[in-house]
């Protein structure tokens, strides 16, 4: 039984497995903070995070999420070290699922 359970926890964990090396926690802090989905509500309404699975998606490995983290801190003014684009895709990653 035991066995079964370290089984289970290892599939869940490779199921969870991510390209990014960042804290999805801090991610989603300095997304909230920079307002990142200000320009993306009005773009899709709602939470504005339709714009991250709309079907015309340009970002489609974990390079082009980085890269487009990058160019979207220039809209907020924000260089972002390479942490924190770290962190910020980690996050996003929820909705890419990179694996
Ligand atoms: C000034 C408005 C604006 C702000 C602020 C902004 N974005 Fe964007 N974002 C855009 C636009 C416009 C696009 C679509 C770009 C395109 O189609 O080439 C986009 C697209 C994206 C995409 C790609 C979506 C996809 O899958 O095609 C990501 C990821 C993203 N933004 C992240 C961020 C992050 C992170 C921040 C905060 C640092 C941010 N954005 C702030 C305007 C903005």
């Amino acid at each position: 039984m035991r066995y079964l359970f370290a089984l289970l926890l290892t599939v869940s964990c490779a199921a969870h497995a991510s390209p990014f090396q960042g804290d999805a926690k801090a991610g989603q802090k300095l997304f909230n903070e920079l307002k990142c989905n200000s320009c993306h509500i009005n773009m899709y309404g709602g939470d504005g995070s339709a714009i991250f699975t709309r079907p015309n998606s340009k970002v489609h490995n974990p390079a082009q999420l980085i890269s487009q983290i990058g160019r979207c801190g220039g809209n907020v003014d924000k260089d972002f070290s390479t942490q924190e684009e770290q962190n910020i895709a980690a996050y996003l990653n929820r909705y890419y699922n990179f694996k």
